[in-house]
């Protein structure tokens, strides 16, 4: 199948997906590394190329970078946050941050105008960030439009790329895109490739399922400009109020859960729209009991229940017809409301901190 990092692609089996694209099993490292965060522990991320390295190089505190993008293009919502997550996670390990926005990307592919990115960049994600854990010590954070800090090699960089590919290849790759996408997609490369003109050869870059096309693009381009091959770690996307084959999507305000959501926006959207694995009536699910596993509010709430036990019950009662639908939902609305409650907190002193992370 070909995976397309603009557009949504349901994806149907992951196991086929990782063995036609020659991605890694993460479960060895799931279970190696300690402190994971849910999303890591609760086996969000399941795919990775080459991330021995990183896990090298955490055993044996040296030096490494993390790497990721962000799309400015809406609403910070739940599934943004399992990316950050996992972003500050490496951060509190050690490793330096670089973090982009993919402001040219926007324009290019999305028409969204440069100081609407950035207002969406900072409003929106970096606000949230910080509200997360975000710290401003060992980060990079830069605009794609700017550049970071060798701002003219990180230039030169993108454009250099283009020799080392065909159009060919790019074919292979994605299909048939315009100018604009290519484009994007060497950034994207440049990007992923910088730490490494900065000296910091081990790079790792959590990426979702979407973006494994550049990827791939951009290890291919790294090894015939004789960089280091970037690690990467593949994470399903987190599907959206509509069922687990759907997309969490900042178009669509029924789909997602945002972090700025309220407290009663929050329980609407869960009772009216969270897909249920429940039976039709009380006295089926008595009987047959419910399906945890494609019921979006069992899936969302594995990443807030940190107890495994009570998670574990949870599962269990809902399987066997203890558990109901509307109960369930009840433990997932006061679960994020909870969270909301303190992030608001958060995110009110976060605003004021914004201007020490926008500082060059
Ligand atoms: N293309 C990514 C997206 O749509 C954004 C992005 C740009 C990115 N450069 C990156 C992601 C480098 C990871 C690494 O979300």
């Amino acid at each position: 199948m070909m995976l397309n990092p603009w557009e949504f692609k349901e994806v149907k089996d992951y196991n086929k997906l990782m063995k036609e694209f020659g991605i890694n099993d993460f479960s060895e490292y799931k279970k190696r590394l300690k402190n994971t965060p849910l999303e890591i522990r609760r086996g969000l991320v399941i795919g990775h190329k080459d991330f021995h390295k990183i896990y090298e190089s955490i055993a044996k505190k040296k030096k490494f970078a993390v790497l990721t993008g962000l799309m400015p293009s809406g609403v910070f919502h739940l599934g943004h946050m399992t990316v950050i997550n996992q972003v500050i996670y490496y951060q509190k390990l050690g490793a330096k941050i670089y973090l982009l926005v993919a402001d040219l990307e926007a324009q290019l592919t999305r028409n969204i105008k440069e100081d609407e990115a950035r207002k969406i960049a900072i409003e929106e994600y970096l606000i949230n960030y910080i509200a997360l854990g975000l710290k401003n010590k060992n980060l990079n954070f830069y605009f794609q439009t700017k550049g970071p800090k060798k701002v003219q090699e990180y230039m030169n960089l993108s454009k250099l790329a283009s020799a080392k590919t065909t159009f060919n290849e790019i074919k292979t790759i994605y299909g048939d895109i315009t100018p604009q996408k290519f484009m994007s997609a060497l950034t994207q490369t440049a990007d992923i490739l910088y730490p490494q003109l900065e000296g910091i050869k081990t790079t790792i870059t959590p990426v979702g399922f979407d973006q494994h096309p550049h990827a791939s693009f951009t290890r291919d381009i790294a090894s015939r400009m004789g960089f280091s091959l970037p690690a990467f770690t593949f994470h399903k996307l987190l599907p959206g109020l509509q069922g687990i084959k759907t997309k969490m999507s900042s178009s669509k305000p029924e789909s997602y859960i945002a972090l700025t959501d309220d407290e009663k926006t929050v329980e609407t959207k869960i009772k009216k729209y969270a897909f249920s694995g429940g039976r039709d009536t009380l006295e089926e699910h008595r009987k047959k009991g419910g399906n945890p596993d494609i019921d979006i509010s069992y899936q969302y709430l594995t990443l807030f229940e940190e107890n495994d036990k009570k998670l574990e019950e949870i599962y269990n009662s809902y399987k066997s017809g203890n558990l109901l639908s509307g109960e369930l939902k009840s433990i997932l609305i006061e679960k994020i409301n909870r969270f909301l409650k303190e992030h608001r907190k958060k995110r009110e002193k976060a605003k004021k901190q914004i201007n020490i992370f926008l500082r060059e």
